[in-house]
């Protein structure tokens, strides 16, 4: 892949797609954390001599997570102890007119991209990603384009896949230190495999899900949070509540436990809570008219043992609702069992990163990262989209077509 110094940037406007998209607290509608701005800022001080605009996306659209960028921009300026303008555009003409204005060591960031429908949308080839309105109208502003948004390596939105037609495109510091990290895994690692997997995109977990058990590179799949519910319901054994999970998900899980029927465990308990309170029951008594909130003692004790003896284990997404008083129980408990495994392990996504900070534990783990779904589909075998972004351009230098 090109590096940095490849596009010579002293000087230059160079346009930078990290991945801040944050957790943001539904009673303040504030950012919960700021792992992924202190994280993108090592790559935006590397380039402190050039006129850097900075873009991308937050949340999902009609979700609660999306929000303007304004907030980011006043983290990142705290994090990297200087301004960091920010702009309510994404590629009209004010924000076009913003970044032509800048000067060596400004740092502006644009709006929320996913303001654009179009980069929502997948496109699979450079070509087509290259011919979207978000490129068009941006890449003549630019002299070089810097990938370093690893959380989102796997989705082939146009800020993605798009520029490197037009532009030379370098990875930035973090996915250079993903991909380091990544290779000195598959060194490393031994069998057997544990994933535990949990989080709140249900659809993303399952596909990744099926990729990990059709290479088979997971041993053993410890469901928790929703996902576990999912299963649940698949296998008849939860009748209560599920909240914003299609039939589609449900009929995927019960395809995964009739060809992997060893492999995926589910919970034996889970937390629910009654009056203001954490009240652990057996799956069969769980009441129908609530949605449990986290994995119960029984199922943790169960869980940590497995994990114990596991020779690899990589563990994505939160147990249960750790944000809430009393049910962080699941996601504490995991967490140490992680730490206490003599086996190499890989925590994911940026919920289990600030916990893991919080409790003081990252120094534990082998391999810490604020990716979620991109490591799971790259630990699984995919193609990331972003990576065949960064190679297109190599080669594209290699053979002088910039
Ligand atoms: C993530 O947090 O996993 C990335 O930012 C990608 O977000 P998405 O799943 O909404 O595409």
């Amino acid at each position: 892949f090109l590096t940095l110094d490849d596009l010579e940037p002293e000087g230059k406007r160079i346009l930078v797609r990290v991945d801040i998209n944050t957790p943001v607290d539904p009673k303040t509608g504030k950012l919960i954390e700021r792992t992924r701005m202190e994280e993108a800022a090592v790559t935006l001080r590397a380039l402190s001599r050039s006129k850097v605009v900075v873009c991308s996306h937050q949340g999902r659209v009609g979700e609660r997570d999306f929000v303007p960028l304004e907030e980011h921009a006043e983290i990142l300026s705290s994090v990297m102890g200087k301004k960091v303008m920010f702009i309510d555009d994404v590629m009209g003409p004010a924000a076009r007119r913003e970044a032509e204005g800048l000067n060596d060591g400004d740092v502006l960031l644009l709006d929320n991209l996913r303001l654009m429908s179009e980069e929502t949308q997948q496109y699979p080839t450079v070509e087509e990603a290259a011919r979207t309105y978000i490129v068009q109208r941006l890449w003549r502003l630019f002299d070089g384009f810097v990938l370093d948004a690893f959380p989102t390596a796997h989705r082939a939105h146009p800020s993605i896949m798009g520029f490197p037609y037009y532009l030379p495109t370098a990875a930035g510091v973090l996915v250079m230190k993903e991909l380091k990290q990544l290779q000195q895994l598959e060194i490393v690692q031994k069998g057997p495999f544990t994933a535990v997997l949990g989080g709140s995109k249900v659809r993303d977990r399952l596909e990744a899900l099926e990729a990990l058990l059709e290479n088979r590179r997971a041993d053993k799949v410890l469901v928790t949070g929703v996902l576990a519910l999912v299963f649940l319901k698949a296998a008849d054994k939860y009748r209560g509540k599920l909240e914003k999970v299609d039939e589609w998900a449900v009929s995927k899980a019960r395809e995964l436990l009739q060809r992997y029927p060893p492999i995926i465990e589910m919970p034996k308990d889970m937390a629910i809570q009654r009056d203001g309170e954490r009240v652990e029951l057996p799956i069969s008594e769980l009441p129908p008219d609530v949605q449990p909130l986290d994995i119960g003692s029984k199922t943790i004790k169960e869980y940590s043992k497995i994990i114990r003896s596991s020779g690899t284990v990589f563990m994505s997404g939160p147990p249960g609702a750790f944000e809430l008083d009393g049910f962080d129980v699941g996601t504490r408990e995991l967490l140490h069992a992680l730490a206490a495994s003599f086996g190499t392990t890989i925590v994911s996504g940026g919920h289990l990163a600030t916990a893991l900070d919080r409790m003081g534990l990252s120094k534990w783990i082998d391999h810490v990262s604020s990716a979620g779904g991109a490591l799971i589909q790259a630990l699984a075998g995919k193609e990331l989209p972003l990576l065949r972004a960064l190679e297109y351009s190599a080669r594209k230098m290699r053979e002088g077509g910039y």
